[in-house]
């Protein structure tokens, strides 16, 4: 690979659209040591900006973060331009003016008569094509995505996004500086959502889905996919943090911008919301209400139930192994059988077979197996030191059975969140999907399988990669689950991905 240097931290650096991305791209910009030019059509903003990053720098070195002389420097490396004049001596222009494409296309169209050939242009568009922002340049190959990531001091990725035209190496003078600032850049081909805004979908769709299936409350689902899942915030809670206008709208905007495929279709449910005005947290109640005196929502969690007297677990393997430790670490006995016949479960207790889920339902699963004492165990990040499961009966199963299922997991140190019998429960379908639209942008030459991972690590915080995450499930029973939720729905949303199908036919991995 050609190794390119970044920018020299004296080269100047000129931001375009002094709001919160612009403000905090200069600021690190800044911080580095760039001379950094901030221009506004709003001469306030510009002021606003300046003296707030000012005021962090300062706050910075009074935390000892920053040391005295480094912010006074830094400070004074920040300069404001009124007119776009002002910008002639910039070696990089980042754009982060309002979203839309003839707004920035003007505007890439006047630097272009400003700035010198060299100088790379660079835009913070979360939606909007690279290719076609560029189109209209005298220099299109100098136009590169730099999508930051709110809010940009503390978010380390960066996209750099090349269109059709862009200069690949410009685009790798942009990833070195992203690395200059500490950022950790991903490159990106120009496609609707990036990687992180089109990865991500799913983490908010499955969740609605399955609430609008009933499998359970926003409290109960958001407990599940942090206590069980590890993730930071559940997708209700995160929802009403972003706004349901704005998440609604990135939906509908890579649902359109696919050409209307059911993969990003959204949902009636968050348009409700959107049409209530209930917004989330800034227009006080989405999911959750959040008025001052109003308790959150607690969780479904299951009240103790007894342990059952006899526990059989079925073979080895990374779940089995977990359960056994904790089970055994609560002082309880169980038998373990080595080579369990096939399809026999992960445990048998209280009369009742437990599976993991494979995206069918229990209540199908049970009717395919003849057992009716059915009850499933949705995915956990990690089934060692996770703090709740999500179990799932069938309509068919014996209460008591269930129950004693509940007080095994118990007494193994969980607490249980019983949901409603959907197809692939939540950690285990969000988890496959999020995985199933990885490897399709893999499969799409979008991005390679180890930036999709960082990039939805560092840009949204997941606890894990969804392509590592599906290599530990084990690719096969990724492709089991996604197979059985594209049958029980009959819906080209739950198509496989082509390289999921490849790699389980080779036998191959996403990561060696
Ligand atoms: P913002 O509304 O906070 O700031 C935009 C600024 O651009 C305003 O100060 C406005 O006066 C200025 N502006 C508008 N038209 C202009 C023009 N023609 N010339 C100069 N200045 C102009 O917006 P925000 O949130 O900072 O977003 C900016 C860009 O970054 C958008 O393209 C957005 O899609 C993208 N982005 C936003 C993220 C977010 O979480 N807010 C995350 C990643 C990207």
């Amino acid at each position: 690979m050609v190794m390119t240097n970044a920018l020299d931290p004296s080269s100047i650096v000129a931001i375009i659209g002094s709001g919160a991305m612009g403000a905090g791209i200069a600021q690190v910009a800044a911080a580095v040591g760039h001379p950094v030019i901030l221009h506004d059509t709003r001469p306030e903003a510009i002021e606003k900006a300046i003296g707030n990053i000012r005021k962090t720098f300062r706050m910075l070195a009074d935390k000892g973060r920053m040391t005295e002389d480094a912010a006074v420097a830094a400070s004074a490396r920040l300069q404001a331009a009124t007119h776009l004049a002002e910008l002639a001596d910039a070696r990089l222009v980042v754009e982060a003016i309002v979203e839309n494409q003839e707004v920035k296309r003007g505007l890439f169209a006047d630097l272009e008569d400003v700035v010198s050939e060299d100088c790379i242009l660079a835009t913070n568009t979360s939606s909007i094509s690279i290719t076609a922002l560029g189109a209209k340049l005298r220099h299109p190959s100098r136009l590169v995505g730099m999508h930051f990531f709110n809010p940009v001091p503390l978010m380390a990725l960066v996209e750099v996004i090349s269109g059709l035209a862009t200069d690949s190496r410009l685009a790798q003078v942009v990833y070195a500086t992203a690395t200059a600032w500490g950022k950790n850049p991903v490159y990106a081909k120009s496609t609707p959502g990036f990687i992180v805004n089109r990865v991500a979908r799913p983490y908010y769709a499955e969740g609605l889905r399955i609430l609008t299936e009933q499998a359970g409350e926003p409290a109960t689902i958001d407990a599940i996919m942090r206590e069980a899942g590890g993730f930071r915030m559940g997708p209700f809670e995160l929802m009403d943090l972003i706004g349901h206008d704005v998440n609604f709208a990135v939906t509908q905007s890579v649902f359109q911008a696919y050409f209307n495929d059911p993969r990003f279709t959204p949902s009636l449910l968050q348009q409700e919301l959107v049409n209530a005005g209930f917004l989330g947290r800034k227009s006080g109640r989405g999911f959750y209400p959040y008025g001052q005196d109003t308790a959150p929502p607690q969780p479904q969690t299951e009240a103790p139930q007894a342990a059952p007297q006899q526990l059989t677990i079925m073979g080895s393997g990374a779940v089995a192994d977990a359960i056994a430790s904790r089970i055994a670490a609560a002082g309880m006995a169980f038998v373990r059988v080595d080579a369990p016949q096939a399809n026999s479960g992960l445990l048998e207790c209280g009369g009742a077979v437990v599976h993991l889920t494979d995206g069918r339902s229990a209540t199908q699963r049970a009717s395919d197996t003849g057992v009716a004492n059915t009850v499933l165990l949705d995915l956990a990040l990690d089934y060692a030191s996770a703090s709740r499961i999500a179990l799932a009966a069938a309509d068919q199963c014996d209460e008591e059975a269930y129950r004693a299922v509940a007080g095994l997991f118990q007494a193994a140190g969980f607490a249980v969140s019983r949901l409603n019998d959907v197809p692939g429960m939540a950690v285990m379908r969000t988890v496959v999907m999020l995985a199933n639209e990885a490897a399709d942008a893999v499969n799409q030459g979008v991005c390679t399988a180890q930036s999709a991972d960082v990039a939805m690590q560092k840009g949204v915080n997941y606890p894990r990669g969804p392509l590592a995450w599906a290599d530990a499930i084990g690719l096969d029973d990724v492709l089991t689950v996604l197979h059985n939720l594209a049958g029980t729905y009959g819906e080209d949303r739950y198509r496989v991905s082509p390289l999921i199908q490849r790699k389980v036919a080779s036998g191959a991995r996403f990561h060696s």
